[in-house]
C-alpha cells in the first residue's frame, strides 16, 4: 500500500496485517517508541476536527516522530489562491507522510497524483474517511471478537456520513455481515454507495425506524446529521434530532450489542447511554489512535519517490458534482472509473451525466 484514500483499495490481508500491529502496540506500546523515530508527519486539515487530527498527532508522537501542518487553511498559502498540485509537491518535500481533511471529494486522491510521499485520507468532505474505519474495525474485533457476521445498524445521516460510506467498503471484505441502514428517506446512502453493495452481493434493508430493528444488531452505529453539509438549511431543520438513543430504548438490544459513534455527538445518543457498558464510543476513539499508529509505522518508512508520474493535464471539470476536487482544480487528469455498471467520476464516485 503507498496511499490510503479509500478503505476499498486496502485488501483484506492487509487490513489483517494492520490490525495484527495495531493490536501489538496496544498490548505492549513500549515496543513501538522508535518505530517512526526521524520521520515527520504533515498535518494539513481544510476542516474542523478533533478526534482524528489529535489522534493522528499523538499516534506520529508515541512512534517517535515529530508532527506540523495547519488545522486552519486560512493561516496557510491556500489563503492566497495556491493550487493543491502546488500545496502537496511542497509538503511532501518536507514530510514522510502527508495527511489532509478537506471538504471537497475526492482531494486526497487528487492529491496523491502529485505527492512524493504516502497521502492518507483524513476526510474528504462528504465521501470517504478510511481510517475512522480503521478505528471502527478496531473496535469490533477487539470487544466482540470478530467482524464476519455481525448485524450492523448505521444510523443517521448516511447520505453525508463519509464515516458510513468507508465503513460499508471495508465490510464488504468480511462474511456474512448483515446491514440495516436506518435513515430518513432524503438521507439514504448516495446512489453510488447502494450500488456498489448490490455489485458486491452485500445483505441490506434501509428503513426509516430505529426501535424496531435494535434487537437483532450486534453493533449500533449512530451518525451526526451531517449540518454543514446541507446546501437547504431546511432540508437540516426537518431532519435535525430525528434519531436519539436513550437508555430506554436500549432495553430491548442484545446485551453484546456495541453502541459506536464516530464522534462528535449532538443529541443523537442521549447522555444516559454513556456510563451503559455496551456504549463503546470513547474506547473507539482510543482505539483510533493505536490502528493510526499502526498505519503510520508503515506508511511513514516507505520510500520516497523523487518523481512522480507525468499526468495528462485536464481542461476542466468532467463530473457535475459541485463538491468534487476537479471543479475547483481544472488542472486535474479527466479519470473515470466503472461502477456498476456505468462511467463514475475516479474522484468522487458520483455518476457521470
Ligand atoms: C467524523 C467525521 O469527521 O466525518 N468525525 C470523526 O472523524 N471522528 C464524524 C462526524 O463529524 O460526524
Amino acid at each position: 500500500m503507498r496511499h490510503l484514500i479509500d478503505f476499498g483499495d486496502l485488501p483484506r490481508s492487509e487490513w489483517d496485517g494492520l490490525y495484527a500491529r495495531a493490536s501489538r502496540i496496544m498490548d505492549d506500546p513500549q515496543n513501538f517508541l522508535d518505530a517512526c523515530c526521524g520521520k515527520v508527519m504533515a498535518s494539513l486539515f481544510y476542516e474542523p476536527s478533533t478526534r482524528t487530527n489529535f489522534s493522528f498527532q499523538t499516534a506520529m508522537l508515541r512512534l517517535g516522530g515529530t508532527v506540523f501542518g495547519f488545522a486552519d487553511p486560512n493561516s496557510s498559502s491556500v489563503a492566497k489562491g495556491e493550487t493543491l498540485k502546488d500545496t502537496i509537491k511542497m509538503v511532501s518535500g518536507y514530510a514522510d507522510v502527508v495527511v489532509m481533511r478537506t471538504p471537497w471529494e475526492g482531494a486526497a486522491k487528487a492529491a496523491s497524483l502529485y505527492s512524493h510521499v504516502p497521502v492518507v485520507n483524513a476526510g474528504d468532505g462528504g465521501h470517504m474517511h478510511p481510517t475512522q474505519t480503521m478505528a471502527d474495525l478496531t473496535t469490533m474485533t477487539r470487544l466482540l471478537g470478530r467482524v464476519d457476521g455481525l448485524s450492523v445498524g448505521l444510523c443517521g445521516d448516511l447520505k453525508n456520513g463519509r464515516t458510513v460510506h468507508s465503513l460499508i467498503k471495508a465490510l464488504a471484505k468480511f462474511t456474512g455481515v448483515r446491514f440495516f441502514l436506518i435513515s430518513p428517506r432524503e438521507l439514504a446512502i448516495p446512489d453510488y454507495m447502494r450500488a456498489f453493495m448490490r455489485e458486491n452481493n452485500m445483505f441490506f434493508t434501509e428503513v426509516t425506524g430505529l426501535e424496531s430493528v435494535i434487537p437483532q444488531l450486534d453493533v449500533l452505529y449512530m451518525t451526526r446529521i451531517q449540518r454543514e453539509r446541507f446546501v437547504d438549511p431546511l432540508e437540516y431543520e426537518r431532519n435535525k434530532g430525528i434519531y436519539i438513543l436513550t437508555r430506554r430504548k436500549l432495553e430491548r438490544a442484545k446485551e453484546h450489542m456495541l453502541v459506536m459513534h464516530p464522534l462528535p455527538r449532538v443529541d443523537e445518543i442521549a447522555v444516559d447511554v454513556d456510563d451503559d457498558p455496551r456504549a463503546a464510543y470513547f474506547q473507539q476513539a482510543r482505539y483510533g489512535m493505536f490502528a493510526r499508529m499502526a498505519l503510520l509505522a508503515d506508511l511513514a518508512n516507505q520510500p520516497r519517490l523523487d518523481r512522480t508520474e507525468a499526468l495528462e493535464i485536464g481542461t476542466g471539470p468532467v463530473c457535475r458534482n459541485p463538491r468534487c476536487i476537479t471543479q475547483s482544480q481544472p488542472y486535474l487528469p479527466p479519470l473515470v472509473k466503472r461502477s456498476g455498471g456505468v462511467d463514475c467520476c475516479a474522484f468522487c464516485d458520483k455518476a457521470l451525466e
